[in-house]
């Protein structure tokens, strides 16, 4: 049956399509798609990259306001002072190609004053416009890459490291990391993240999560089936403990109380963003 297998491969159940959804191979492609972070030495040629980041820059843009900036890091040494931030992913520092998505509400103030007009974008508006432009770009990027047999990794360990970052590379106020992203032909295969089924994601007409608990442990045993997080993988057992059955739900609530983005958060307040 059609996309039985990449079906199977991303949410590790049957498709329940109907037999004649078109066949469309980029479709196959992006549901077997996967992050790689482990690099062949081959470069990507400078022309392909203007490409992708053409097709980058032809994503969707709220109001037209064109709120998103690429810093592509060439710089040897700047590159290096962003991966000494993040020792522990060193694909920062090897990865052949290292971009910066940023949010960037600084622009749109800029053309208001070469108009004459004052305009205040360091609203929450300014601030999620902004990212949501960066957040289509960046996807958009990764779409294209992977089409031509391209590997990427977003970066948003950055963002732990604003002013760092900002200092780095320069920043204006009202501009920010939304994430790096490294860019090279893959060394490996990669696997595919198993991700939640649409019987979760997807809810019809009105929200629904009357059944999440059934649906979420389900998931956890077909992902554990797949492939077991290891006992010495399991997350702060200072505090929590090791469970018999450490699945993804238990790896992302353990994840999530960790606080993180707090710095961000700072960082943002203090250049330009009120969010009122
Ligand atoms: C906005 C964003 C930020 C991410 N930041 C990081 C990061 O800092 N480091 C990293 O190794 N992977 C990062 N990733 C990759 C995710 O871990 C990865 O997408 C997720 O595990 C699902 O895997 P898949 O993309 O292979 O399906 C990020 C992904 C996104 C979308």
């Amino acid at each position: 049956m059609s996309y039985q297998t990449e079906w199977r491969a991303r949410f590790g159940e049957e498709t329940g399509l109907p037999s004649d959804v078109p066949e469309v191979p980029w479709v196959r492609q992006v549901l077997m798609r996967r992050t790689h972070r482990r690099y062949a030495e081959r470069p990507v040629p400078d022309g392909l990259l203007r490409l992708l980041l053409a097709a980058a820059f032809s994503a969707s843009s709220k109001s037209d306001f064109q709120q998103a900036s690429v810093i592509q890091v060439e710089d040897p040494s700047l590159r290096q002072r962003l991966a000494g931030l993040v020792p522990d992913m060193p694909w920062i520092g090897t990865a052949p190609v290292f971009l910066v998505f940023c949010g960037d509400a600084h622009r749109l103030e800029r053309i208001g004053e070469l108009r004459g007009h004052s305009v205040d974008n360091g609203k929450l508006e300014g601030f999620f416009n902004a990212t949501v432009d960066a957040a289509l770009a960046l996807q958009t990027f990764i779409l294209a890459a992977e089409t031509v047999g391209l590997g990427c990794c977003p970066i948003s360990v950055i963002r732990n490291h604003a002013d760092a970052v900002a200092a780095i590379l320069r920043l204006p106020e009202k501009v920010f990391p939304v994430a790096g992203l490294c860019l090279g032909y893959p060394a490996a295969g990669g696997h595919i993240s198993m991700r939640l089924p649409l019987a979760v994601t997807l809810h019809t007409n009105c929200y629904d999560e009357a059944r999440l608990g059934e649906a979420v442990d389900a998931y956890d045993r077909r992902r554990d089936a797949r492939y077991s997080i290891p006992r010495e993988q399991q997350r702060s057992p200072e505090v929590f403990g090791h469970t018999e059955f450490y699945g993804w739900s238990e790896d992302k609530a353990r994840q999530a109380i960790e606080p993180e983005g707090l710095r961000f958060s700072a960082y943002l307040r203090a250049h330009g963003f009120g969010m009122e």
